[in-house]
């Protein structure tokens, strides 16, 4: 993060503290372990609430070009901040509930900064349902949770016929928080 963007960030957080629902961004060990899955060339990613952008830089420093990654934020102030910071990345200020609109099965990744688990369980699906539209068959749906429960509610998972696999605990990211990714069942 750059040092403007933590006074952005806070002040957006007292605007909207439902939408941000985060203390601080993302630490930088945690936007590691959300891009470690990426594979540069292997088709676009699209990023889901970037906020100030702290994931967004683990995904670049993936070696994904900037053409082949898609933001969507609600927010027009990071928005704003996000086209400054990133260069030809694609940032659109608009829904990730949207995303389907833009990628009909195309996507090979969807990394999810927002808070699922705080979202009401009809957004939460709204939006797992999206990124899985977007989605190509073997893409992925990569996301973080703070709490001990996965970050999708059993009943989505189930819905969506998803498989989960949890990775270790980044303890250096306030709070520690856990990255799990989702992939359509094998059957
Ligand atoms: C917890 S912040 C995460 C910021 C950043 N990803 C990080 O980890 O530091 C959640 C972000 O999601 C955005 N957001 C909330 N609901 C959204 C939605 N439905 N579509 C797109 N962005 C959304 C908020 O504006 C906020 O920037």
């Amino acid at each position: 993060m750059t040092s403007g963007d933590l006074p952005l960030f806070l002040g957006q957080l007292l605007r909207n503290p439902r939408e941000i629902s985060a203390v601080v961004p993302s630490s930088r060990a945690l936007a590691t372990a959300m891009a470690a899955g990426l594979t540069p060339g292997h088709g676009p990613v699209a990023e889901f609430g970037p906020g100030t952008g702290r994931i967004t830089r683990g995904i670049i420093a993936r070696g994904i070009a900037p053409e082949d990654l898609t933001l969507y934020e609600m927010n027009a102030a990071f928005c704003g901040r996000l086209r400054q910071s990133f260069p030809g990345v694609h940032v659109v200020n608009r829904p990730a509930q949207q995303a389907a609109r833009d990628f009909d099965g195309t996507l090979a990744a969807v990394v999810s900064g927002l808070p699922l688990l705080s979202m009401p369980e009809a957004v939460q699906n709204e939006i797992v349902s999206a990124a899985f539209r977007a989605l190509r068959h073997d893409g992925r749906f990569i996301q973080f949770t703070y709490g001990p429960k996965p970050p999708l509610r059993e009943d989505t998972r189930h819905a969506l016929g998803l498989s989960a696999t949890a990775g270790p605990l980044v303890w250096n990211n306030i709070p520690p928080a856990r990255v799990y990714i989702y992939r359509r069942s094998a059957e």
